[in-house]
């Protein structure tokens, strides 16, 4: 055992932890933050099973039933701490200027100031976990190391499935290696002899989401939930890789990232960013629709987050930063994600979902897989649910942000590189909000330079992954707005430098394409079906990408022709057709007028490229 002594107390590190910069801020935080103990994660199986039975007899988990639902747990959260905490997240760069307009800013001493009473005692009573973690391929030379403490169980439950955990992340750290140290505490510590009174302990009324680009860390403070306390996900693999990227010459996307497979066995990888709960899962495991795509393979690499650096062969390769899916259950269901939901058969930890009388789980979007809506469940409230009450007070029987974890491996349309450390070679890039007016079904970016526009003026409605109003059109850039770590202008002057420096070292640089698949008809309804059939629209990109597709030159990028998507098996007329494809000349004056808006918003270094081409897009729009 390695045994540094801090104030009295032994962090008992065991002995494979060889690297001196770990062992003095586990000891550091363990002095501030008091734990009663502290445990270090090895990211065994075992341990797995153990930390599981420990939060079912602390009645955090339920275990399901395990003739339907082997191995899987459901946990329920408090009823203030469901969603990420946009408003309480924080970037904390020396400059303002470097937060950038888009996020909460607060200068590090003033944070440090305000933390450091919060975390000094904050995990008394409860043990500290020690997380050892790397996002991507272990040893990969695009991964990163992080190491989590947390005082929460679930937390390292949860971080064991979505990244690679455990003691071999040391051998990779070494003695000198780098870490992205991570401290998260759900805020509720606990007095001499005090028993938790809740089985999902947090703070409901304070919450920070804290990070420090400069020095690389991470401090989070009294949520247990998803990205707010898997700090893996947004907070290291998006907003302090986003500032790594930037600072090194790649780049941190909020990303799916997919293989697609032709008949002859060609290969293709797309990534692609849209907005939170707004289909990135489905699109990454899509089932293409046999009648049209007989031999065609879709599989998935990653379904959230692309780490993307340029290499010497002149491609740049993707990695998935995550070993699983934390995704958005309802809404899921057999047509809308079949792969989706024969990962979730076994091995999965549920959160805020609801729970059918025979031990299984049940959310909204169930009923279309040919059964019917329940007649009793209990709510992720952990209160009585039947359709008359749902009926009545309109209350959900999920959460409309519940979640899933599960590995990466439990999906059946797993791509075999996806673990490959050398990632795979991205051939274009994808974006696409919710937009149920103005945004066509698919164009392709002329240039670079247009394709970033597209991507930086990208607007979507807003949905329940965050707190706050939903169904609202925000502009989400990138879909990077609660996910850049640095001022989103100076992102935008990253991906336009990466064209010249791409180029100059002869690299092939990617396509770009920009879709929308939520336009709605007149009646209210989605035109477009989505799903499985977003595979046409993919085809046409790989069309495009082989020079097979003519497609016609519009406002707002290269179109499809009705006749050059593969319509088989599919009843969708040339009407409906235009009127998913259309530009309406009023809908987009009111439109670039926001882009006007968004950009006098972004103004501080926004590169004068964009106003450019905003120019260029007007005429062409007006012609
Ligand atoms: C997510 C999100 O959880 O984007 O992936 O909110
Ligand atoms: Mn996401």
């Amino acid at each position: 055992m390695n045994s540094p002594v801090m104030q009295g107390l032994n962090i008992n590190a065991p002995s494979s932890v060889k690297n001196p910069k770990v062992l003095a801020w586990v000891a550091e935080m363990a002095a501030l933050t008091k734990p009663a103990s502290i445990y270090w994660c090895d990211g065994s199986d075992e341990e797995y099973d153990r930390l599981c039975q420990q939060l079912v007899d602390a009645g955090t988990f339920k275990k399901l039933n395990p003739a339907k639902r082997p191995n899987s747990f459901l946990a329920l959260s408090d009823p203030s701490d469901v969603a990420r905490v946009e408003d309480r997240t924080y970037i904390c760069s020396a400059k303002k200027e470097d937060a950038g307009p888009t996020n909460n800013w607060m200068a590090p001493a003033e944070m440090r100031a305000t933390l450091t009473p919060l975390f000094d005692g904050c995990m008394a009573g409860r043990t500290m976990y020690v997380v050892p973690f790397s996002m991507g391929p272990l040893g990969s030379h695009i991964a990163h190391i992080g190491i989590e403490l947390t005082d929460s169980a679930y937390v390292a439950t949860n971080q064991k499935i979505m990244t690679r955990m455990g003691k071999a992340v040391y051998d990779v750290l070494g003695v000198d290696g780098e870490f992205v140290p991570c401290m998260h505490t759900v805020g509720a510590p606990l007095a001499a002899g005090q028993k938790d009174t809740t089985s999902w302990p947090c703070n409901p009324k304070v919450k920070y989401i804290v990070h420090y680009p400069e020095s690389r860390e991470i401090w989070s403070y009294g949520s247990g939930y998803g990205g707010n306390a898997l700090l893996g996900k947004k907070c290291l693999a998006l907003r302090i890789a986003s500032t790594m990227g930037r600072d090194q010459g790649w780049l941190a996307e909020h990303m799916l990232i997919l293989g697609v497979t032709n008949p002859q066995g060609k290969k293709y990888h797309v990534a692609a960013a849209f907005p939170s709960a707004c289909g990135k899962t489905n699109f990454s495991m899509l089932v293409p629709p046999e009648a049209a795509f007989a031999g065609w393979k879709v599989t998935t690499i990653g379904d959230d987050i692309a780490w993307i650096k340029p290499h010497a062969d002149g491609k740049m390769y993707a990695i998935n930063p995550e070993a699983g899916y934390f995704g958005v259950a309802p809404g899921t269901n057999m047509h809308t994600n079949p792969n989706c939901m024969r990962s979730l058969d076994k091995n999965v930890i549920f959160t805020n979902v609801a729970l059918t009388d025979d031990g299984d789980v049940w959310w909204e979007g169930m009923e279309k897989d040919g059964g019917s809506v329940p007649e009793h469940l209990v709510d992720w409230q952990g209160k009585d649910w039947t359709p008359a009450i749902a009926k009545e007070t309109g209350a959900k029987a999920a959460h409309p942000n519940s979640r899933f974890t599960v590995a990466a491996t439990n999906n059946p349309a797993l791509d075999p590189q996806w673990d490959d450390a050398s990632g795979v070679a991205i051939d274009a890039f994808i974006f696409g909000g919710r937009r149920s007016t103005t945004v066509p079904l698919v164009t392709e970016a002329r240039t670079w330079m247009e394709g970033v526009y597209m991507a930086a003026t990208m607007g979507s409605e807003t949905t329940a992954a965050a707190f706050g109003a939903q169904g609202v059109v925000r502009r989400d850039p990138f879909a990077m707005l609660p996910f850049c770590g640095y001022n989103m202008s100076d992102y935008f002057q990253h991906w336009l430098d990466m064209e010249k420096k791409l180029e100059s070292t002869g690299h092939t640089l990617p396509k770009i394409f920009c879709v929308n698949w939520f336009r709605k008809g007149e009646d209210g309804k989605f035109v477009w079906p989505g799903y499985g059939d977003n595979m046409r629209v993919l085809k046409w990109m790989i069309d495009r990408l082989e020079g097979t597709a003519k497609g016609v030159a519009t406002g707002f990028g290269i179109a499809p022709q009705y006749a050059e998507i593969n319509w088989k098996g599919l009843d969708f007329s040339e009407a409906q057709f235009n009127s998913v494809t259309s530009l309406d000349k009023g809908a987009w004056a009111d439109e670039l007028k926001l882009h006007t808006e968004h950009f006098a918003q972004l103004a501080y270094h926004l590169p004068k490229e964009l106003e450019e081409t905003k120019a260029q897009l007007e005429q062409r729009l007006a012609a």
